[in-house]
């Protein structure tokens, strides 16, 4: 009962991670595309600084932005910070039930470094500190006077800290944890310099002052940021679940490939909310980046000519016993501890996302699951905790070939 309760507990944390994130980053959304479609209008009174005309929900809006206090300001002035941190919160929470409390499974990779659990475990936090703290000095030094040097420079640094997680953490928990460092630069932004900045603003703004413009430029510069930053936080974070892009020789560097696309992808809807004409060109290295990635996922990877008939009649030659016989055999050795109808893991109560493998035919049913997992990429077994040896992946890409020979057979 226990651990399904853990379970449902993980799902809730997920539930309530994902409608945050949604209130979050739409309410950004949304706040980014009417700032850029604000117009002046002769109309307005003077304090104003610029007005947009809506419609929605069987109605008009008429927003009107103004940059010093209006006349009369209402009791009730409604903050957005509340997303930011219901993210952050449940996010860091379902990073530690999943990565932290599992860091064997997911965190872990023996065969890169033996780590204890905790050691791991202070490994991810002192790069999520390292990554803000890096960050916040280099958006504070000369660097951040210019927008585009700040971002290749931001690049590089972002592109080197992925490179030392996969030196030290299993693919998917470094994958993950560039995710996270990134989530929490975001939020730090609202933290501790967007929303403090704004206080200051709106106190100086009620007492008639003229606000200090220093932290305008500030809060703008972060929420520049946060919003070139969302679609590739977004991509890691359901990336997660597709081992070809995280468990690859370069899937540090398709992070940073993505964080461009991503970017990209946000800067052709930023012009044409200004109502400027839609930057089409971004197509093209939008295009040509995501092939680049794939390209880059593809490095490495067993893949069919590696496999040549040649080469699988070569090892085939070297297993004595029928390749059915070999297959389960390792299957036995090397995976059922957590794949069979009730796994001997501890702390597993079910097998891990309903695949068990008790009869052959359970193999072939996951027959290219298998391969992704084990042939195609290291994501199987979690961290390489049984020890799976690389004749043994290939034994299991000569069981997918076969497969598929078979089925072409049969066609
Ligand atoms: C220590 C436990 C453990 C071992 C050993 C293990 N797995 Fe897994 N397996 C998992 C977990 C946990 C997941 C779910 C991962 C996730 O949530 O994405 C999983 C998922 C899978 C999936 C489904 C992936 C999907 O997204 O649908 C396949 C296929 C798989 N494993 C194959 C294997 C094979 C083959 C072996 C042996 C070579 C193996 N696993 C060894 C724990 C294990």
């Amino acid at each position: 009962m226990g651990l399904s309760l853990l379970d449902w507990v993980e799902f809730m944390v997920r539930w309530f991670h994902v409608i945050a994130g949604i209130a979050w980053i739409g309410s950004s959304f949304y706040f980014i595309a009417l700032d850029l479609s604000l117009r002046k209008s002769s109309s307005l009174p003077d304090q104003a600084y610029g007005e947009a005309w809506q419609v929605h929900g069987g109605g008009f809006y008429n927003l009107v932005k103004y940059l010093v206090a209006p006349d009369r300001l209402p009791n009730h002035l409604t903050w957005f910070k509340w997303e930011a941190y219901a993210t952050w919160i449940s996010g860091a929470a379902l990073f530690i039930l999943i990565y932290y409390l599992g860091a064997e499974l997911y965190l872990i990779d023996y065969e890169k470094m033996e780590l204890t659990p905790p050691v791991a475990i202070l490994i991810s936090i002192l790069g999520i500190i390292v990554g803000w703290v890096a960050y916040d000095i280099a958006c504070k030094s000369p660097l951040g006077k210019s927008n585009f040097i700040l971002s290749i420079f931001l690049l590089f640094f972002f592109t080197l800290l992925s490179w030392a997680s996969y030196q030290m953490l299993s693919p998917r928990g470094a994958f993950m944890q560039i995710g996270v460092t990134l989530g929490t630069i975001m939020v730090a932004n609202v933290l501790m310099i967007i929303i403090p900045g704004q206080k200051k603003v709106v106190a100086q703004l009620i007492a008639k002052e003229t606000p200090n413009p220093d932290f305008g430029i500030k809060a703008k510069q972060r929420s520049l940021h946060n919003n070139y930053l969302t679609l590739p936080v977004i991509f890691v974070m359901i990336g997660n679940h597709y081992p070809t892009a995280y468990a690859t020789s370069f899937s540090w560097l398709i992070i940073s490939l993505i964080i461009i696309v991503g970017a990209l992808i946000r800067h052709f809807f930023n012009e044409r909310h200004a109502g400027k004409k839609s930057p089409t060109w971004v197509i093209v290295p939008i295009v040509l980046l995501t092939l680049m990635s794939f390209a880059l996922s593809e490095v490495d990877r067993p893949k069919e000519d590696t496999f040549s008939p040649k080469k699988i009649s070569m090892i085939e030659s070297e297993f004595p016993d029928d390749l059915k016989e070999t297959v389960m055999e390792i299957t036995a050795y090397k995976c059922s501890t957590c794949h069979v109808k009730n796994p001997s893991w501890e702390g597993m109560v079910k097998p891990p996302k309903g695949v068990y493998f008790h009869e052959f035919k359970d193999l072939v049913n996951n027959y290219r699951d298998i391969y992704k997992q084990v042939a195609a990429s290291h994501a199987m077994p979690p961290g390489n905790i049984t020890f799976l040896e690389e004749e043994e992946r290939l034994v299991y890409a000569k069981f997918y070939y076969k497969v598929q020979e078979i089925l072409e057979e049969r066609n």
